[in-house]
């Protein structure tokens, strides 16, 4: 009996102490929290929900409610100005807006892309998918190395050379189309345009034919899935512990390692071509496969790090590219007034011919303007972030060193302040003599860390535009919304359903 109460004495001390310590550690940390907010609570912001969660509940509601994140980040910056903070928990993430601190940010190559951001898109939910590929490097060395190997693939030239296979690969697309129009049903743009832009990559940088215009495939779904997961993974630190989302945490995990096996296989087949001393074409795979080093001396981490690349050009090449069109194609069927200026331009350019030439994109001019303009409102990738490591100042507020920082082109596309009447789709907003927007439009990102498939998508999308433009006419299907969802990149909520017909001229 002694020996159990002297046992019960001694636990009740000791749970004394372990809830002591628990206090003792969660008051200091309480104490942390109130210095960080000491040290950058001079720079405006929007009242914190909580002391401890910072403006974590506001995102939270936000996100609950199916919202669009960046419309709460553009309030603010019409509230607060050039330069706000949020904080979540110990750390503060400054909203910038101001064009030159943009310029210094993104220009310079001493601010490394943000570690919270990047490193955790190494593993998502545990399961590497982007690793230390080149969106998600961030080491300078590591990363420069990387995209000079790449850069070839991506050159004017060779770009060049696959007209032909964009025009191929668009024929494809119109072929669904013509169904469409002659059956007269309703089309989902958003969804056709996944099928040519997973068509193109898959094509283009890996040389595998998918044909989804005919063929299903799990890898729509798979990238579906790990952009929705990285949007929870990046923004709701608690997601992962909560028992309700264990089925979708293992959708993603298996929608990662289809990806990664998907890239295992096709690497491994092109390897073997090029061991044969086959004929292989010097694109995407087989850059990734050169950058990984020396087949001899190749280690495990290098076969993760092609792969980490391979998952990487698989999501970007595709999704953002697809939702710029239907975005296109939302805003050409509200503005038929700009819809019918450019199929002019089509029509003169192009006519009826149905291979569309390197040089006729050149003389496309208002349709790129058009797709410029279609980034400004519905930037698909709405922003990066940087660390700040050094105190600096903008606009006349003083940054303290060692804060993370956002920096959105959907935000600053949308202030008056940088674009009169900013809800109006305008493209003569980018007519070669208007002034050149001054680092406040930017979606491709700027300097060294800008996108690398700029040309390649906007080739891509130009190809696919005219041909839709030059043989259908497009309305949208009444009733449905014109808003956006925020899965990461933006994308149409309603999928943009159209009714789709042939041109008056057309033969059926
Ligand atoms: C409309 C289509 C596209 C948009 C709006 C877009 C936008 C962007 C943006 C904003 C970044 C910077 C990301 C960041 O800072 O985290 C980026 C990076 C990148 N994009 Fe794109 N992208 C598009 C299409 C493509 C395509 C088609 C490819 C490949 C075929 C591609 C490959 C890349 C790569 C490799 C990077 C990383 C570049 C580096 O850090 O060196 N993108 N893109």
């Amino acid at each position: 009996m002694a020996l159990f109460v002297g046992l019960l004495y001694l636990s009740a001390q000791a749970l004394y102490y372990l809830v002591l310590l628990f206090l003792l550690a969660f008051l200091g940390y309480c104490v942390y929290i109130k210095h960080i907010h000491m040290k950058y609570d001079h720079i405006p912001g929007p009242p914190r929900d909580n002391f401890l969660l910072g403006h974590s509940q506001t995102f939270w509601k936000v996100m609950k409610n199916d919202g669009n994140l960046h419309d709460t980040f553009l309030k603010w910056a019409e509230r607060y100005g050039s330069v706000y903070r949020i904080n979540v928990l110990h750390s503060v993430c400054l909203c910038i807006y101001s064009p030159e601190a943009t310029k210094e940010l993104l220009m310079s190559p001493k601010y490394l892309k943000d570690k919270f951001v990047y490193k955790r898109l190494f593993n998502l939910f545990g399961q590497r998918l982007l690793g230390n590929g080149l969106i998600t490097a961030r080491d300078h060395e590591q990363w420069y190395k990387q995209r000079r190997i790449m850069d070839p693939a991506f050159s004017s030239l060779y770009l060049k050379g696959l007209t032909g296979t964009f025009n191929k690969l668009a024929e494809k697309l119109m072929d669904k189309f013509t169904d469409a129009a002659d059956n007269k049903t309703e089309i989902t743009m958003l969804s056709l345009f996944n099928t040519v832009t997973l068509d193109v990559i898959a094509k283009v940088a890996f040389g595998v034919d998918l044909n989804l215009q005919k063929n299903r495939s799990p890898f729509q779904k798979a990238i579906d899935l790990c952009m929705k997961g990285m949007i929870f993974y990046l923004r709701d630190l608690l997601f992962e512990f909560n028992p309700k989302n264990r089925p979708f945490i293992k959708e993603v995990r298996k929608a990662c390692c289809l990806l990664r096996q998907t890239g295992a296989q096709w690497i491994n087949e092109r390897k073997t071509a090029m061991q044969n001393g086959e004929d292989v074409p010097k694109d995407i795979l087989t850059q990734i496969i050169k950058s990984a080093g020396e087949e001899e001396t190749m280690t495990e981490e290098d076969e993760e790090f092609m792969l980490d690349n391979f998952v990487t050009f698989f999501i970007a090449g595709q999704e953002t590219t697809a939702n710029q069109l239907a975005f296109c194609v939302m805003a050409l069927a509200n503005n038929p007034d700009i819809l019918e200026k450019v199929r002019k331009e089509v029509d003169e350019v192009i006519g009826m011919k149905h291979d569309i030439s390197y040089d006729n994109l050149g003389e496309l001019n208002y349709l790129t303007q058009v797709l410029k303009e279609t980034l400004r409102l519905y930037p698909t990738a709405p922003g990066t972030s940087r660390d700040i490591q050094d105190d600096m100042v903008i606009d006349g507020i003083h940054i303290p060193g060692g804060v993370s920082c956002m920096l959105s082109t959907y935000v600053t596309g949308r202030m008056d302040k940088f674009f009169k009447d900013p809800w109006k789709f305008d493209p003569d907003r980018f007519h070669p003599d208007a002034p050149k927007p001054y680092y406040c439009y930017y979606p491709f990102a700027l300097g060294p860390r800008s996108c690398l498939g700029q040309n390649f998508a906007q080739m891509e999308a130009k190809i696919v535009m005219a041909k839709l433009i030059q043989r259908f006419d497009f309305t949208l299907v009444p009733g449905q919304t014109l808003d956006i969802m925020d899965t990461g990149t933006l994308r149409p909520k309603s999928g943009v359903v159209c009714h789709i017909r042939h041109r008056d001229y057309q033969q059926k």
